[in-house]
């Protein structure tokens, strides 16, 4: 994966159809997605329950692009060879979801995968400080994790600025998550964001028989910002 900044949309699965992930995959990636939003929730950490490390390797085939799997499970280090085995491209873990984040992250560059950092909405940027130089992504939530479709938490978007600052020339993606459309979408990407994940957005209106409004969702968010 080589780093650029430029703008990146990543539909999430989470808003795709549950019963056909693999033909969902290579609709909206052939209608223009950049990258592949995996969202791994544990009804434990969020109120919520997805799918695993099975469901992410039953996947991966189907996937030519970028599989970005963001984890909203706590324990996170029992399950991270898991879903590098997967082949998960980024593994992304929530500053929240334990004590040793520093470990986490460390064991998720050991796999070999990218590592990202998720804060939640109540999670200020400081939170960030300190592992500036563990993290390949930073992805900040703009809804309180668990569902698609969620309104966009608008105070959000002081945090990218100062997330922005505090990366400097490093090569750190932020990834926004939550409420991206194309009323949202300059916002960020203004305030320094350069990976977009969108669910609801993106999957509205079309489906594996009928994916062109995947790729106008799409090009609407991309013309957006
Ligand atoms: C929420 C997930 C998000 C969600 C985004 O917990 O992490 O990725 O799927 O969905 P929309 O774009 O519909 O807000
Ligand atoms: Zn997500």
């Amino acid at each position: 994966m080589k780093f650029d900044r430029s703008v990146k949309i990543a539909p999430s699965i989470l808003s795709a159809d549950f019963a056909n992930f693999g033909a969902e995959i290579q609709a909206v990636e052939a209608q223009g997605a950049d990258w592949i939003h995996v969202d791994v929730m544990d009804g434990h950490y969020v109120p919520n329950i997805t799918f695993g490390p099975a469901t992410c390797a039953a996947i991966r085939p189907h996937i030519k692009t970028v599989m970005d799997v963001h984890l909203m499970i706590a324990p996170v280090d029992p399950y991270i060879q898991a879903f590098a085995d997967a082949g998960a491209d980024i593994i992304t873990a929530h500053v929240e979801a334990g004590p040793h984040i520093h470990r986490t992250l460390q064991a998720i560059r050991a796999t070999g995968a990218k590592a990202g950092l998720a804060l939640n909405p109540g999670t200020p940027a400081e939170a960030a400080a300190t592992l500036m130089d563990m993290v390949d992504l930073i992805c900040v939530m703009t809804v309180n994790p668990g569902f698609g479709g969620q309104k966009f938490i608008h105070s959000c978007v002081q945090k990218v600025t100062e997330l922005r600052e505090m990366i400097g020339d490093r090569e750190v993606h932020i990834e926004i998550d939550g409420g991206v459309d194309p009323s949202t979408a300059p916002l960020v990407v203004a305030a320094g964001a350069d990976v977009l994940v969108a669910g609801s957005a993106v999957f509205k209106g079309g489906s594996v028989e009928n994916p062109a409004p995947y790729g106008e969702n799409i090009r609407a968010i991309r013309d957006s910002v």
